[in-house]
């Protein structure tokens, strides 16, 4: 159930029998010339509503803008600076709490937000743990696209054409879940297999000049967007059950 579609007297009523929330967070950012701006935030949110549909968890609002600073040299892409995205989760875990919430299930979609998820979290634990109280507070953090069963279905459909940006996969499930995501055509470049480390956007560009990182997304297609929300859905809602279970 999405948080945004329930009443404060249907939230209260839950938190008698459930304290943990999935929280969606993706990113608004270039994809390559072929994917959609918003395709972390968009498959995060799919994702953390069919978690939602499995289990009938409570479902946050998707945190849509990330920390994406190495791809602001493409137009489009808006980034939070790591302070800024740590200050908006402190904030909504801090509301999030006061009512009664205390286990939160992050369904990300984008690898830049990790270290900062990260470092978020520990800043929430420091409050408590410098105040020599228990805090009592659990996150867990689940990258859509890098459980066992996402990989070995990507890897079936894409071999090592996957990459790391702009990937098949997250192309693919935007075009199964929006068919204006389906319709985007360009030309690519030939396909660049090699992975460099980057520093800034400059720096990013400079080494991905279509924006893709060793990924060929001519090969997505929405029918393979299908079976990897599907596969991506299953393996986070074994993880969720994991966390709420343990
Ligand atoms: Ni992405």
């Amino acid at each position: 159930m999405l948080l945004a579609l329930c009443t404060w007297p249907e939230v209260a009523a839950r938190l008698e029998t459930s304290d943990a929330i999935v929280v969606p967070i993706g990113s608004t950012e270039q994809h390559g010339p072929t994917g959609v701006i918003g395709t972390d935030a968009l498959c995060a949110e799919a994702v953390a509503k069919g978690v939602g549909e499995a289990t009938d968890a409570l479902v946050a609002p998707t945190l849509s803008l990330g920390m994406a600073q190495h791809h602001l040299a493409f137009t489009g892409t808006i980034t939070l600076r790591p302070s800024t995205l740590i200050a908006v989760i402190g904030d909504m875990i801090a509301s999030l709490r006061r009512h009664g919430f205390r286990r939160f299930f992050f369904v990300n979609g984008h690898g830049g937000n990790i270290a900062t998820l990260q470092a978020a979290f520990s800043e929430i634990h420091a409050e408590a743990s410098l105040a020599g109280r228990d805090g009592g507070l659990s996150f867990a953090i689940h990258n859509w696209w890098d459980g066992p069963q996402v990989v070995a279905l990507s890897k079936e459909l894409y071999g090592d054409r996957c990459g790391a940006h702009a990937t098949p996969p997250e192309i693919a499930v935007t075009q199964h879940l929006y068919p204006e995501a389906a319709a985007k055509t360009a030309e690519l470049g030939a396909f660049d297999p090699s992975c460099r480390g980057f520093g800034d956007a400059a720096d990013f560009r400079r080494l991905y000049p279509e924006g893709r990182i060793a990924s060929d997304p001519s090969l997505a297609r929405p029918e393979h967007g299908a079976r990897l929300l599907a596969a991506a859905i299953e393996e986070a809602t074994g993880r969720f059950r994991d966390f709420v279970g343990g």
